[in-house]
Protein backbone atom coordinates (compact mmCIF):
# COMPACT_ATOMS: atom_id res chain seq x y z
CA UNK A 1 0.00 0.00 0.00
CA UNK A 2 1.56 3.44 -0.52
CA UNK A 3 0.53 5.47 2.52
CA UNK A 4 -1.15 8.98 2.18
CA UNK A 5 0.28 11.99 3.10
CA UNK A 6 0.76 11.42 7.08
CA UNK A 7 -1.97 14.39 7.44
CA UNK A 8 -4.57 11.95 5.49
CA UNK A 9 -3.38 8.69 7.05
CA UNK A 10 -4.34 10.18 10.62
CA UNK A 11 -7.75 11.51 9.56
CA UNK A 12 -11.46 10.98 10.17
CA UNK A 13 -13.31 11.51 7.46
CA UNK A 14 -16.55 13.48 7.62
CA UNK A 15 -18.98 10.39 6.84
CA UNK A 16 -22.99 11.71 6.61
CA UNK A 17 -25.73 8.53 6.00
CA UNK A 18 -27.21 9.61 3.09
CA UNK A 19 -28.33 6.52 1.65
CA UNK A 20 -32.16 4.91 1.34
CA UNK A 21 -33.75 8.65 2.56
CA UNK A 22 -35.64 9.58 -0.91
CA UNK A 23 -39.01 7.78 -0.13
CA UNK A 24 -38.94 8.53 3.51
CA UNK A 25 -39.47 12.04 5.13
CA UNK A 26 -36.19 14.09 5.26
CA UNK A 27 -35.97 16.08 8.84
CA UNK A 28 -32.61 14.84 9.38
CA UNK A 29 -30.04 16.79 7.10
CA UNK A 30 -32.35 20.61 6.83
CA UNK A 31 -32.55 20.36 3.41
CA UNK A 32 -36.19 21.43 1.80
CA UNK A 33 -38.95 19.66 2.11
CA UNK A 34 -40.99 20.85 -0.59
CA UNK A 35 -37.90 20.93 -3.31
CA UNK A 36 -37.37 23.54 -5.88
CA UNK A 37 -39.36 26.03 -7.71
CA UNK A 38 -41.00 24.18 -10.86
CA UNK A 39 -38.96 26.42 -13.06
CA UNK A 40 -35.96 24.80 -12.08
CA UNK A 41 -37.27 21.33 -13.13
CA UNK A 42 -38.37 22.82 -16.20
CA UNK A 43 -35.20 24.03 -17.22
CA UNK A 44 -32.86 21.14 -16.73
CA UNK A 45 -36.16 19.17 -18.88
CA UNK A 46 -35.42 22.19 -21.32
CA UNK A 47 -31.17 21.10 -21.68
CA UNK A 48 -31.03 19.73 -24.97
CA UNK A 49 -28.20 16.59 -25.16
CA UNK A 50 -25.57 18.56 -26.66
CA UNK A 51 -25.79 20.32 -23.33
CA UNK A 52 -24.50 17.18 -21.90
CA UNK A 53 -21.59 16.80 -24.13
CA UNK A 54 -20.08 19.76 -23.96
CA UNK A 55 -18.30 21.30 -20.66
CA UNK A 56 -20.25 23.54 -18.86
CA UNK A 57 -20.81 27.56 -19.58
CA UNK A 58 -20.66 30.11 -16.62
CA UNK A 59 -21.29 33.28 -18.01
CA UNK A 60 -24.57 34.79 -15.98
CA UNK A 61 -24.16 32.66 -12.80
CA UNK A 62 -21.80 34.46 -10.94
CA UNK A 63 -23.83 37.96 -12.19
CA UNK A 64 -27.21 36.17 -11.03
CA UNK A 65 -26.21 35.75 -7.35
CA UNK A 66 -24.65 39.11 -7.28
CA UNK A 67 -27.39 40.93 -8.51
CA UNK A 68 -29.82 38.80 -5.87
CA UNK A 69 -27.58 40.33 -2.92
CA UNK A 70 -26.99 43.57 -4.13
CA UNK A 71 -22.65 42.92 -5.16
CA UNK A 72 -20.48 43.56 -7.54
CA UNK A 73 -19.97 40.22 -9.58
CA UNK A 74 -15.95 40.48 -8.68
CA UNK A 75 -16.97 39.50 -5.05
CA UNK A 76 -18.48 36.77 -5.75
CA UNK A 77 -17.89 33.39 -6.85
CA UNK A 78 -20.17 29.89 -7.66
CA UNK A 79 -18.91 27.15 -5.41
CA UNK A 80 -19.68 23.04 -6.29
CA UNK A 81 -21.67 23.47 -2.85
CA UNK A 82 -20.63 25.53 0.34
CA UNK A 83 -18.72 22.16 0.80
CA UNK A 84 -15.85 23.20 -2.06
CA UNK A 85 -15.80 26.29 -0.96
CA UNK A 86 -14.89 25.12 2.77
CA UNK A 87 -12.28 22.74 1.22
CA UNK A 88 -11.02 26.03 -0.88
CA UNK A 89 -10.36 28.08 1.82
CA UNK A 90 -8.47 25.30 3.61
CA UNK A 91 -6.35 24.64 0.42
CA UNK A 92 -5.40 28.84 -0.33
CA UNK A 93 -5.56 29.75 3.44
CA UNK A 94 -4.95 26.65 5.46
CA UNK A 95 -1.02 26.61 6.26
CA UNK A 96 0.37 23.47 8.13
CA UNK A 97 0.56 24.37 11.24
CA UNK A 98 -1.68 27.21 11.43
CA UNK A 99 -4.10 27.93 13.88
CA UNK A 100 -7.53 26.90 13.04
CA UNK A 101 -10.18 28.30 15.78
CA UNK A 102 -13.86 27.41 15.67
CA UNK A 103 -16.70 25.97 17.94
CA UNK A 104 -17.82 23.08 19.07
CA UNK A 105 -20.21 21.36 18.52
CA UNK A 106 -20.33 22.93 14.89
CA UNK A 107 -20.38 21.61 11.21
CA UNK A 108 -18.57 18.29 10.87
CA UNK A 109 -17.01 18.94 7.83
CA UNK A 110 -14.67 22.28 9.34
CA UNK A 111 -12.39 19.72 10.79
CA UNK A 112 -11.33 17.19 8.20
CA UNK A 113 -10.46 19.80 6.06
CA UNK A 114 -8.30 21.53 8.53
CA UNK A 115 -6.93 18.11 9.37
CA UNK A 116 -5.87 17.42 6.25
CA UNK A 117 -3.73 20.96 6.25
CA UNK A 118 -1.87 19.70 9.27
CA UNK A 119 -3.39 22.77 10.93
CA UNK A 120 -3.94 23.07 14.91
CA UNK A 121 -7.13 22.69 15.70
CA UNK A 122 -8.72 25.18 19.00
CA UNK A 123 -11.93 24.51 19.49
CA UNK A 124 -14.20 26.37 21.84
CA UNK A 125 -17.13 24.81 23.58
CA UNK A 126 -20.46 26.63 23.52
CA UNK A 127 -21.80 27.50 26.77
CA UNK A 128 -23.91 25.18 28.38
CA UNK A 129 -27.31 26.77 27.26
CA UNK A 130 -25.65 26.90 24.27
CA UNK A 131 -24.64 30.69 23.80
CA UNK A 132 -22.07 31.55 21.71
CA UNK A 133 -18.47 31.48 23.99
CA UNK A 134 -17.94 35.13 23.06
CA UNK A 135 -15.54 36.27 25.94
CA UNK A 136 -13.54 33.36 24.84
CA UNK A 137 -13.03 33.61 21.47
CA UNK A 138 -12.44 37.14 21.56
CA UNK A 139 -9.46 36.18 23.58
CA UNK A 140 -8.36 33.67 21.05
CA UNK A 141 -8.74 35.89 18.48
CA UNK A 142 -5.59 38.30 20.13
CA UNK A 143 -3.21 35.20 19.21
CA UNK A 144 -4.11 36.15 15.64
CA UNK A 145 -5.04 32.64 14.21
CA UNK A 146 -4.65 31.65 10.81
CA UNK A 147 -8.29 30.71 10.11
CA UNK A 148 -11.36 31.14 12.32
CA UNK A 149 -15.07 30.12 11.19
CA UNK A 150 -18.45 31.31 12.54
CA UNK A 151 -21.20 29.07 11.27
CA UNK A 152 -24.10 31.66 11.93
CA UNK A 153 -26.69 30.00 12.76
CA UNK A 154 -24.41 27.50 14.20
CA UNK A 155 -25.39 23.83 12.52
CA UNK A 156 -26.75 21.79 15.53
CA UNK A 157 -26.96 24.85 18.38
CA UNK A 158 -28.77 27.10 16.14
CA UNK A 159 -26.65 29.77 18.05
CA UNK A 160 -26.72 33.00 16.83
CA UNK A 161 -24.50 35.90 16.92
CA UNK A 162 -25.47 39.69 15.97
CA UNK A 163 -23.92 40.20 12.59
CA UNK A 164 -22.22 43.54 13.89
CA UNK A 165 -20.85 41.06 16.60
CA UNK A 166 -19.38 39.18 13.99
CA UNK A 167 -17.63 42.20 12.00
CA UNK A 168 -16.19 43.74 15.32
CA UNK A 169 -14.76 40.22 15.54
CA UNK A 170 -13.10 40.13 11.72
CA UNK A 171 -11.88 44.02 12.47
CA UNK A 172 -10.38 43.16 16.18
CA UNK A 173 -8.44 40.35 14.22
CA UNK A 174 -6.76 41.06 10.48
CA UNK A 175 -4.18 38.94 10.62
CA UNK A 176 -6.83 36.50 10.81
CA UNK A 177 -9.17 35.29 7.69
CA UNK A 178 -12.75 34.72 9.17
CA UNK A 179 -15.08 32.84 7.31
CA UNK A 180 -18.94 33.14 8.19
CA UNK A 181 -20.47 30.00 7.14
CA UNK A 182 -24.63 32.05 6.30
CA UNK A 183 -25.80 28.47 4.98
CA UNK A 184 -29.35 29.46 6.91
CA UNK A 185 -29.34 33.24 6.13
CA UNK A 186 -32.75 32.40 3.90
CA UNK A 187 -34.24 31.27 7.01
CA UNK A 188 -32.47 34.43 9.45
CA UNK A 189 -32.60 37.16 6.99
CA UNK A 190 -29.53 38.50 8.99
CA UNK A 191 -25.78 38.90 7.31
CA UNK A 192 -22.54 40.27 7.45
CA UNK A 193 -22.80 41.60 4.14
CA UNK A 194 -22.67 44.05 2.87
CA UNK A 195 -19.18 44.40 5.24
CA UNK A 196 -17.91 41.19 4.12
CA UNK A 197 -17.30 43.12 0.71
CA UNK A 198 -15.21 46.03 2.60
CA UNK A 199 -12.93 43.89 5.01
CA UNK A 200 -10.12 42.53 3.40
CA UNK A 201 -10.30 39.51 6.00
CA UNK A 202 -14.11 38.35 5.95
CA UNK A 203 -15.10 35.98 3.25
CA UNK A 204 -19.43 34.85 3.37
CA UNK A 205 -20.35 31.68 2.45
CA UNK A 206 -24.03 30.89 1.04
CA UNK A 207 -25.81 28.10 -0.62
CA UNK A 208 -28.96 27.04 -2.42
CA UNK A 209 -28.69 24.28 -0.82
CA UNK A 210 -31.45 24.43 1.90
CA UNK A 211 -33.95 27.03 1.13
CA UNK A 212 -33.60 26.50 -2.43
CA UNK A 213 -33.90 22.82 -2.53
CA UNK A 214 -31.11 22.26 -4.89
CA UNK A 215 -28.62 20.37 -2.85
CA UNK A 216 -28.61 17.49 -4.75
CA UNK A 217 -27.30 19.62 -7.33
CA UNK A 218 -24.42 21.22 -5.37
CA UNK A 219 -23.87 24.69 -5.79
CA UNK A 220 -23.01 27.82 -3.67
CA UNK A 221 -21.39 30.83 -2.91
CA UNK A 222 -18.37 32.59 -1.68
CA UNK A 223 -18.69 36.31 -1.06
CA UNK A 224 -16.01 38.59 0.11
CA UNK A 225 -13.49 40.66 -0.45
CA UNK A 226 -11.77 40.76 -4.02
CA UNK A 227 -8.42 39.80 -2.97
CA UNK A 228 -10.38 36.50 -1.19
CA UNK A 229 -12.27 35.46 -3.60
CA UNK A 230 -9.72 36.08 -6.14
CA UNK A 231 -7.09 33.28 -4.19
CA UNK A 232 -10.53 30.84 -3.90
CA UNK A 233 -10.45 31.14 -7.97
CA UNK A 234 -7.06 30.21 -7.97
CA UNK A 235 -7.72 26.60 -6.05
CA UNK A 236 -11.22 25.64 -7.18
CA UNK A 237 -10.98 23.35 -10.28
CA UNK A 238 -11.77 24.77 -13.81
CA UNK A 239 -15.11 22.95 -14.00
CA UNK A 240 -15.99 21.98 -10.63
CA UNK A 241 -19.82 23.00 -11.30
CA UNK A 242 -21.36 21.30 -13.22
CA UNK A 243 -24.36 22.23 -15.94
CA UNK A 244 -27.54 21.00 -14.46
CA UNK A 245 -26.01 23.18 -11.06
CA UNK A 246 -25.77 25.83 -13.66
CA UNK A 247 -29.10 26.39 -15.13
CA UNK A 248 -31.13 25.19 -11.85
CA UNK A 249 -28.91 27.86 -10.06
CA UNK A 250 -30.15 30.77 -12.33
CA UNK A 251 -34.07 29.19 -12.91
CA UNK A 252 -34.14 29.09 -8.80
CA UNK A 253 -32.46 32.52 -8.43
CA UNK A 254 -35.05 33.78 -10.91
CA UNK A 255 -37.73 32.59 -8.79
CA UNK A 256 -37.23 34.41 -5.48
CA UNK A 257 -41.10 34.33 -4.60
CA UNK A 258 -40.65 30.23 -4.50
CA UNK A 259 -38.29 30.72 -1.48
CA UNK A 260 -39.94 33.14 0.32
CA UNK A 261 -42.83 30.87 0.10
CA UNK A 262 -40.77 28.64 1.70
CA UNK A 263 -39.32 30.63 4.33
CA UNK A 264 -42.55 31.85 5.08
CA UNK A 265 -44.12 28.04 5.65
CA UNK A 266 -40.97 27.16 7.80
CA UNK A 267 -41.07 29.87 9.89
CA UNK A 268 -45.15 28.97 10.53
CA UNK A 269 -44.30 25.24 11.60
CA UNK A 270 -41.71 26.31 13.75
CA UNK A 271 -43.34 28.40 16.17
CA UNK A 272 -45.94 25.19 15.79
CA UNK A 273 -43.50 22.78 16.40
CA UNK A 274 -41.71 24.90 19.49
CA UNK A 275 -45.21 25.38 21.14
CA UNK A 276 -46.01 21.82 20.77
CA UNK A 277 -42.64 20.87 22.33
CA UNK A 278 -42.77 23.43 25.40
CA UNK A 279 -46.83 21.81 25.89
CA UNK A 280 -45.38 18.28 26.40
CA UNK A 281 -42.97 19.28 28.49
CA UNK A 282 -39.75 18.19 26.03
CA UNK A 283 -36.41 20.00 26.04
CA UNK A 284 -35.52 21.53 23.00
CA UNK A 285 -33.37 24.47 22.26
CA UNK A 286 -33.85 26.35 18.85
CA UNK A 287 -32.56 29.29 17.55
CA UNK A 288 -31.62 31.02 13.86
CA UNK A 289 -31.83 28.09 10.65
CA UNK A 290 -34.59 25.34 9.64
CA UNK A 291 -33.77 23.37 12.66
CA UNK A 292 -33.96 22.51 16.64
CA UNK A 293 -32.43 20.22 18.39
CA UNK A 294 -34.77 17.93 20.58
CA UNK A 295 -34.04 15.99 24.13
CA UNK A 296 -36.33 13.09 23.74
CA UNK A 297 -37.46 11.52 27.30
CA UNK A 298 -34.97 8.25 27.71
CA UNK A 299 -33.09 6.99 24.87
CA UNK A 300 -32.37 9.04 21.73
CA UNK A 301 -31.21 5.93 19.50
CA UNK A 302 -34.33 4.33 20.67
CA UNK A 303 -36.97 7.34 19.08
CA UNK A 304 -34.90 7.80 16.53
CA UNK A 305 -35.14 4.41 15.38
CA UNK A 306 -38.85 4.50 16.43
CA UNK A 307 -39.19 7.20 14.22
CA UNK A 308 -37.49 5.65 10.98
CA UNK A 309 -39.85 2.96 11.49
CA UNK A 310 -42.69 5.42 10.64
CA UNK A 311 -41.08 7.15 7.75
CA UNK A 312 -39.27 9.71 9.34
CA UNK A 313 -35.13 10.80 9.41
CA UNK A 314 -33.88 12.81 12.19
CA UNK A 315 -30.04 13.16 12.96
CA UNK A 316 -29.07 11.74 15.91
CA UNK A 317 -26.88 13.70 18.25
CA UNK A 318 -25.94 11.15 20.45
CA UNK A 319 -22.37 11.27 22.41
CA UNK A 320 -21.89 14.83 20.94
CA UNK A 321 -20.42 17.20 23.71
CA UNK A 322 -23.00 19.60 24.85
CA UNK A 323 -25.90 18.27 23.04
CA UNK A 324 -25.65 14.37 23.83
CA UNK A 325 -29.03 13.02 24.34
CA UNK A 326 -30.69 14.95 21.68
CA UNK A 327 -31.98 14.74 17.53
CA UNK A 328 -31.43 17.29 15.36
CA UNK A 329 -34.76 18.09 13.80
CA UNK A 330 -35.39 20.07 10.21
CA UNK A 331 -38.49 22.24 10.17
CA UNK A 332 -40.60 21.56 6.73
CA UNK A 333 -43.54 22.69 5.86
CA UNK A 334 -46.59 22.39 8.44
CA UNK A 335 -48.43 19.88 7.70
CA UNK A 336 -44.99 17.83 7.73
CA UNK A 337 -44.37 18.89 11.16
CA UNK A 338 -47.85 17.70 12.13
CA UNK A 339 -47.15 14.27 11.06
CA UNK A 340 -43.90 14.10 13.05
CA UNK A 341 -45.29 15.55 16.37
CA UNK A 342 -48.04 12.23 16.11
CA UNK A 343 -45.27 9.93 15.41
CA UNK A 344 -42.69 11.43 18.00
CA UNK A 345 -45.58 11.13 20.65
CA UNK A 346 -45.95 7.57 19.99
CA UNK A 347 -42.05 7.05 19.59
CA UNK A 348 -41.37 9.22 22.73
CA UNK A 349 -44.63 7.36 24.37
CA UNK A 350 -45.71 10.83 25.28
CA UNK A 351 -49.44 11.27 26.15
CA UNK A 352 -50.71 13.88 22.79
CA UNK A 353 -53.16 15.85 25.62
CA UNK A 354 -50.66 15.99 28.27
CA UNK A 355 -49.60 19.04 29.83
CA UNK A 356 -46.62 20.11 31.97
C1 LIG B 1 -23.41 24.94 8.38
C2 LIG B 1 -23.28 24.24 7.08
N1 LIG B 1 -22.31 24.59 6.22
C3 LIG B 1 -22.18 23.99 5.03
C4 LIG B 1 -23.02 22.96 4.64
C5 LIG B 1 -22.84 22.35 3.28
O1 LIG B 1 -23.62 23.04 2.36
P1 LIG B 1 -23.68 22.68 0.80
O2 LIG B 1 -24.82 21.75 0.60
O3 LIG B 1 -23.86 24.00 0.11
O4 LIG B 1 -22.36 22.04 0.47
C6 LIG B 1 -24.04 22.55 5.50
C7 LIG B 1 -24.93 21.46 5.12
O5 LIG B 1 -25.67 20.93 5.90
C8 LIG B 1 -24.17 23.22 6.75
O6 LIG B 1 -25.14 22.89 7.61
Amino acid sequence: MIKAKPEVEALTPYVAPLEGRRSLLRLDFNESTVGPSPKVVEAIRGLPPDAYAAYPEYAGLNEAYAASIGAPVENVQAVNGVDAAIKAVFDAYGDKGGTFLTTVPTFGYYEPCAQQQGMVIDEVPYADDLGYPLAAVTKKLEAAPRLFFVCNPNNPTGTMLAPEVVVALARSAPQTLVVVDELYVAFTGRSVLPAALALPNLVVLHSLSKAAGIAALRLGFAIGHRSIVERLRRVIGPYDINMFAVVAGKAALGDPEHMRRYVAQVHEARAWTVGELRRLGVRHHTGGGNYTLVWPPGDVEGVVRKLRDRGILVRSMAGKPLIDGSFRLTIGAPEQMQRFMTAFTAAASLQSGSLR
